[in-house]
């Protein structure tokens, strides 16, 4: 593992070998990951679908070997397609995912084999490649960005996994304690910071280029929300005041009859939740998750708050103010490791609030990364001076209106899919992800520019 390796932005290139290694270690990382999500449920599990949100298991795996192959294999490579008549099945824009069941996909076996002779020439076209010269293999980018893109479907392979009805099949081991006081909040005195990055290998289009904006005096919450802050917010009627919600979130809220987080029910006085088909109490002092924006939004306006915006996050989470300079993650440059958060589903819920004071910011802002991805009341946009890499359809086809950005990543992210400039995006209405809040206040005095 290269987890402890310490990689700094503005130091030398790391060498060809060592990124080599790099890659293959998070390539067989992913690949670990993938065969653990879809070896735990049998064959009819594998092909079902456990929601009209979510692939078929047996989609997203033979979808992951495919964007490897068409990437790896055959752009970088220049090898032969291996099956090039799979291509448009699981092409993600050509079949939204409630249709994907009816499709002539891979069975299992197909689609395991499959995956494991795409990655054998994925391995010979590392061996064989230079990583530099051109974009797509600058620093390794590409084997990163698919590394990255299989753990993404990991995670919502975790997510299909928490939809599923029936016993439990994954390991649960306890998450860390609390350790440290995580009340309260902090402020974040106006100033400017870098956003974004020019220097980290494997960050993506969205996350490019590194700009630095004014950003006013805030503050922000030293823990995200936890559950039992929002049992607080249910009992005091905060489904039931529409004052408290935008109209947009009103609407939806009684359209979806929304009265509770996503897989929470109430037995008298106790709320109970499922979680990877296990029945337990609410955990009070667990961020809370399976929220959506407009549920989010809510409950800041009752706590007389509001959402930070992504910007304000970012801040949060990489200004070090001793420098004045945006680090890579909230404890500094170091990748993560166990004692920093809870990420790469090393456990299969968050940890309670005050569990890693590790991985706190030099203001002592804790959990920003891992357990839960935290809502942000900004829209996702193209940062100034964006191009699209190395494709449209990675990032620029979702700027706009409709989706809003998550950062930190939770317990289902893997650290090559999280940084401190890491965006997520989703719809407002999106409940199965593993997401909950943060809040953040005006201060009201916002200096000089
Ligand atoms: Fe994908």
């Amino acid at each position: 593992m290269t987890t402890d390796q310490p990689v700094h932005p503005h130091s030398t290139s790391p060498s060809p070998s060592s990124v080599r290694e790099r890659i293959a270690t998070t390539l067989e990382r992913a690949r670990a990951r993938s065969t653990l999500l879809t070896d735990a449920v049998d064959e009819g599990d594998l092909v079902a679908q456990h929601s009209p949100l979510m692939s078929p298991l047996v989609w997203d795996l033979a979808h992951i070997g495919n964007q490897e192959e068409l990437w790896l294999v055959r752009d970088v490579g220049g090898r032969e397609p291996l099956r090039a008549d799979i291509d448009e099945l699981y092409d993600a824009f050509q079949h939204p995912r409630a249709t994907r069941p009816r499709l002539p996909l891979l069975g299992p076996r197909e689609a395991r084999d499959y995956v494991r002779v795409v990655r054998d020439k994925t391995l010979d076209v590392l061996d064989a490649t230079p990583l530099e010269g051109a974009p797509l293999i600058e620093g390794g980018f590409a084997f990163g960005m698919i590394a990255q893109h299989e753990q993404q479907h990991d995670e919502t392979m975790l997510a299909t996994h928490q939809l599923r009805r029936g016993e439990p099949v994954l390991a649960d081991p306890e998450p860390p304690r609390a350790r440290a006081d995580a009340t309260g909040r902090v402020v974040v005195t106006a100033g400017p910071c870098e956003i974004g990055t020019d220097h980290e290998p494997w960050a993506l289009d969205n996350e490019r280029p590194a700009h630095t904006m004014w950003i006013d005096e805030f503050a922000i919450a030293r823990a995200p929300v936890t559950c039992g802050e929002y049992v607080e917010f249910i009992a005091d009627g905060g489904y039931e005041r529409p004052a408290l919600w935008s109209s947009e979130g009103w609407q939806y809220r009684q359209d979806a009859s929304l009265a509770a987080p996503l897989f929470w029910r109430r037995e008298g006085e106790q709320w109970w939740r499922r979680r990877f088909g296990r029945d337990e109490p609410v955990p009070v002092d667990e961020p809370v998750m399976h929220v959506c924006f407009h549920e989010a939004e809510a409950f800041a306006r009752w706590a007389g708050a509001r959402l930070p915006t992504e910007h304000e996050w970012e801040k949060a989470a990489r200004f070090d103010p001793a420098t004045g300079r945006s680090r890579r993650y909230p404890w500094g440059d170091a990748n993560p490791t166990a004692e920093h958060a809870n990420l790469g589903q090393r456990h299969v819920r968050p940890a309670p609030v005050g569990a890693y004071p590790a991985g706190a910011s030099p203001l002592g802002v804790q959990q920003l990364i891992g357990d839960v991805w935290e809502w942000t009341s900004s829209h996702f946009l193209p940062y100034p001076g964006f191009r699209f890499f190395p494709y449209a359809e990675y990032s620029e086809v979702f700027f706009g209106p409709d989706h809003r950005v998550l950062r930190g990543g939770s317990f289902g992210t893997d650290e090559v899919a999280i940084r401190g400039t890491f965006r997520n995006w989703d719809y407002p209405i999106r409940r199965q992800i593993f997401a909950g809040l943060r809040l953040a206040w005006d201060t009201g005095s916002a200096g000089p520019r």
